[in-house]
């Protein structure tokens, strides 16, 4: 049976020059670690997700350098912003080679649905009117099985600082999803933390940080020891989806706990 393969990284704060840390953590290192783990250990993918939060106080060389990592596998790949991306330049940047902020992409037996859940100025998410129409017009005008993806997360993780952080209208975005059996999954980046949740029949989830990680149920600010990880999606043509989150086994990187610079 075809199956459509999909590496999900999120989170990967590529600072403005390389060799700079955040937390004590050099996040474009992990980036590249990451990269390299999951091809390694599970061979070719038809679509790499990126979902958000690709730079920290991003430059264009920070999305220069992450295009630059990302063209050496060849892959096509789906950028989506997060709270902390410049929209703008992203578009300028990675709209090059295999690189693309293209939000609809329909594969044979399945589509894949990305949403900016910016909001201006704000850690948290939220989806504009033009966005949720986005989604409605998609989902009305092609049946396939559907994954959808976005930065913010739509449920509530557990974890309370989290939470204050997720998608402000993620109601409006769930009463969407819900009217089209095809939405098969809503994945999302943003906790730096595994997440499997269900809504109704949809299966809500989250992928791990490609650098430093949050403790899960932490009512504040609180890093986790766990190291970097990735997501990944078995797609099949009869609609089923089958994933998984992985770890990289690579040294710890030594957190510095610095609740300014985050
Ligand atoms: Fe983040």
């Amino acid at each position: 049976m075809a199956v459509l393969k999909i590496l999900q990284l999120t989170d990967l704060h590529i600072l403005p020059h390389a060799g700079d840390t955040l937390l004590g953590v050099d996040t474009e290192y992990y980036f590249a670690q990451v990269l390299n783990a999951a091809f390694a250990q599970h061979g070719a993918f038809d679509l790499l997700l990126l979902t958000g939060d690709l730079g920290q106080d991003p430059a264009p060389d920070s999305y220069q350098r992450i295009a630059r990592h990302l063209n050496r596998y060849a892959t096509p790949c789906l950028c989506l912003p997060g709270n902390h991306d410049d929209w703008s330049l992203m578009q300028i940047e990675l709209n090059v080679g295999k690189s693309s902020c293209r939000k609809h992409w329909v594969f044979p037996d399945w589509q894949i649905i990305g949403l900016n859940s910016q909001k201006p100025g704000c850690p948290g998410g939220y989806l504009t009117g033009e966005e949720l129409d986005f989604l409605d017009r998609t989902l009305a005008t092609c049946a396939l099985p559907a994954l959808l993806a976005v930065h913010h997360h739509c449920l509530a993780s557990g974890s309370p600082w989290m939470d204050s952080m997720m998608i402000e209208n993620g109601e409006e975005l769930l009463r969407i999803a819900e009217k089209y059996p095809q939405v098969k999954a809503i994945t999302c980046g943003h906790l730096h933390q595994e997440m499997e949740k269900r809504h109704r029949s949809i299966q809500i989830i989250s992928a791990p940080a490609s650098c430093f990680q949050f403790k899960p149920g932490a009512t504040e600010f609180e890093l986790d020891i766990r190291p970097p990880g990735y997501r990944v999606f078995e797609l099949y043509s009869d609609g089923r989806l089958i994933t998984a989150c992985y770890r990289i086994d690579a040294e710890q990187p030594e957190l510095r706990l610095d609740l300014n610079s985050y």
